[in-house]
């Protein structure tokens, strides 16, 4: 019998990801999805209802009939620098919305979970790269807002015997390398996107934000990671958490990271295209460094990542882009 597996979230750029590599094992999937920032069209496998996680009666009633082996919750809004503009928004989609999910799944007894949590939670890590015991001091309300999660998770899993993983992103990027998905978001604000899009030409300009932080050249260094190697991530703890494997927490990236200087002329690499860049001020909000320490999700999950590559990723990337 397949394992019934829902996905909040599962329209959107890394749920949408998931939902094919979970249909490709075989799994039976349910996304949840408001399409706010997702798409029907990127829903590759299973059912998908469109509602809004704020209707809880709804989500409930759905939640309740296809009663899932395991709930993996990836809906959330994700932008750094809105989070700072609208923090309701974030505490609302992020925090509220994930407790009144928790709130209905130890109400029907669904002891699986896997929550979408973001390397922002560190905020400025002292030591990098950074493990999961690093301590959590997030300085941006969209950190603040996953953070919050992590501890509500970890209470209701203490008191209520609920099983989970939550996985700490760094920085998602590239496309699917069959090229049936990518990121489709409303508004593009990430670098490679961002970049890819100037190639384009639909922006006239790149902006780097900040030549002045303490790294090597000056610019902003992440741990970029392919989202399909980020999809096999919630595949191996899953099946960690459906074979009675303990709660957790994991870093996900690769270990390595490149500046925003770097990530640009790979990206000029790739395209063949010479797009214009300008130095600009610094985004507020922005840690200067963010490299994700992840030997813990290879040993204990067996984690094993495809595309450790940034031109690979960004090849994924442009050629998603072209087709758009
Ligand atoms: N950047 C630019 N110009 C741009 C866009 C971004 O210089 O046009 C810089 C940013 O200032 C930052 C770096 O590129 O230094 C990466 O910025 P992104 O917007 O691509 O990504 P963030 O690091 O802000 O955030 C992303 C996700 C978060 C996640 C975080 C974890 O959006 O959800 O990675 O590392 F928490």
């Amino acid at each position: 019998m397949a394992q019934r597996v829902i996905v909040t979230g599962g329209a959107g750029y890394i749920g949408s990801h998931c939902v094919k590599r979970l249909g490709k094992l075989g799994y039976h999937i349910l996304t949840i999805d408001n399409l706010s920032n997702g798409n029907k069209w990127a829903v590759l496998s299973g059912e998908l209802k469109v509602v809004d996680l704020a209707d809880t009666v709804t989500v409930k009633e759905i939640i309740s009939s296809f009663n899932p082996h395991a709930v993996i919750h990836f809906a959330a809004s994700i932008i750094v620098p809105e989070s700072l503009q609208n923090p309701i928004k974030y505490y609302k989609n992020n925090t509220e919305n994930s407790l009144n999910l928790l709130k209905i799944l130890s109400e029907l007894n669904i002891k699986n979970f896997i929550f979408s949590s973001t390397a922002a939670v560190y905020g400025i890590p002292e030591i990098v790269p950074v493990t999961e015991d690093a301590p959590l001091n997030p300085i941006n309300p969209y950190g603040r807002s996953k953070m919050m999660t992590e501890l509500i998770i970890q209470d209701i899993s203490n008191a209520y015997g609920l099983k989970y993983t939550s996985l700490r992103y760094f920085n998602v990027a590239g496309a699917d390398p069959e090229g049936k998905l990518g990121q489709a978001y409303r508004e593009s604000t990430h670098l490679i996107t961002r970049a890819l899009k100037t190639a384009k030409g639909e922006f006239p300009y790149l902006e780097i934000y900040g030549t002045d932080y303490q790294t090597p050249d000056g610019t902003c260094i992440r741990d970029y990671i392919h989202v399909s190697d980020l999809a096999e991530a919630h595949i191996v703890a899953l099946n960690s958490l459906l074979n009675n494997g303990e709660s957790d927490v994991f870093n996900c990236g690769y270990g390595h990271g490149y500046s925003v200087k770097e990530v640009i002329s790979v990206a000029k690499k790739v395209t063949g295209i010479d797009f214009k860049v300008i130095e600009s001020d610094r985004r507020p909000g922005d840690p200067p460094q963010l490299i994700a320490d992840c030997s813990k999700i290879k040993k204990k999950l067996n984690w094993q990542p495809r595309y450790n590559d940034l031109e690979f990723i960004i090849k994924t990337a442009w050629e998603w882009e072209k087709k758009r």
